[in-house]
């Protein structure tokens, strides 16, 4: 067996880039996510060609002041948890310091920043993963991040990708659930210059559910506390024909999950009208107790 070396620093970020991002929709993922951890109260995304030529994350959230900005791109960086007990009390999407580093290793990359009430911006440009220019700008409150040409040096991982209209759709599905996990925060999600998302931030969930599907009589609130735990969402109403099989997005301490256990339940609750196959359409908030 040959010998032990270190890896290549650009290179353990692709490997690591490899574990945070599957797709352009990994990519959206993180990147609101930061936006959120950083306060922001709108969020809007703009992609090209399913993400693969281009996504780009506006906010209005803390921005980070220059020698942030430079940290914020190198790996594991966070401003998020300091000690090993704050592994314990995570109350950030992100804390592993990552997802920044493994992007700009795997594309074209910008960040833009600015730190609430400074004066001066930075922008830090990254290609594969190689610092290309750090410098002033004038740019508004908060952070913009720019990834174009996903997996442009990785052409086995560009090929795996989906057609563009897939790629898209999958966005589009994570956006909408995004907006549905955090009603106060304005969302606007363009794909290839058409409005696929816009909703302003909202009152609470009804308000935000209305935004993004309408009037649906159909659904009922549901919400009940019990044992610590308490749930409330939106679900299907029982029709004669008992309920249509439809997208059920579920959240646990704001977080989309996808759990059989908890989707069995759902099913369960309606296994009385429940024709096989089918299954209700629901948002269910679960919001532990933890004050
Ligand atoms: N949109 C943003 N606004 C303000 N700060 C950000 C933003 N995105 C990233 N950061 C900063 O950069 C750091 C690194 O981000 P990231 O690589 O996603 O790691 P993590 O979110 O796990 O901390 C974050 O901890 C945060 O301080
Ligand atoms: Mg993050």
């Amino acid at each position: 067996m040959a010998r032990i070396h270190r890896l290549p620093l650009h290179l353990a970020n692709q490997i690591a880039a490899g574990e945070v991002i599957e797709r352009p929709a990994s990519v959206v993922k993180e990147l609101i996510e930061n936006a959120l951890d950083a306060g922001a109260g709108r969020i809007s995304i703009n992609v090209e060609l399913g993400g693969k030529k281009l996504i780009r994350v506006d906010d209005d959230g803390d921005g980070m002041e220059p020698k942030d900005a430079r940290l914020a791109i190198e790996r594991h960086a966070t401003s998020k948890i300091g000690r090993p007990e704050d592994l314990a009390a995570i109350c950030t999407l992100g804390f592993r310091g990552e997802a920044l580093p493994s992007i700009a290793s795997v594309s074209h990359f910008a960040l833009r920043t600015r730190a609430r009430g400074t004066a001066a911006g930075t922008e830090i440009r990254v290609n594969g993963g190689a610092v290309s220019s750090v410098q002033e700008v004038g740019v508004p409150e908060g952070t913009c991040v720019e990834v174009a040409e996903l997996f442009y040096n990785l052409p086995a991982r560009r090929k795996f990708l989906k057609s563009d209209t897939a790629e898209s759709t999958q966005i589009s599905r994570l956006v909408t659930q995004m907006a549905l996990g955090y009603p106060e925060v304005g969302f606007s999600l363009t794909s290839g210059g058409r409005k696929l998302v816009e909703c302003p931030p909202a009152a609470g969930p009804g308000e935000r559910f209305f935004q993004l599907f309408g009037e649906r009589p159909d659904l009922i609130e549901v919400r009940k506390e019990a044992s610590g735990l308490k749930v409330h969402g939106y679900v299907a109403a029982l029709g004669e024909q008992g309920p249509v099989r439809g997208a059920q997005h579920v959240f646990v301490n704001r977080r989309i999950v996808k759990d059989r256990t908890i989707a069995h339940a759902i099913a369960d609750a309606y296994s009385v009208a429940t024709r096989a196959g089918k299954g209700p359409r629901a948002s269910v908030h679960t919001i532990s107790d933890a004050t």
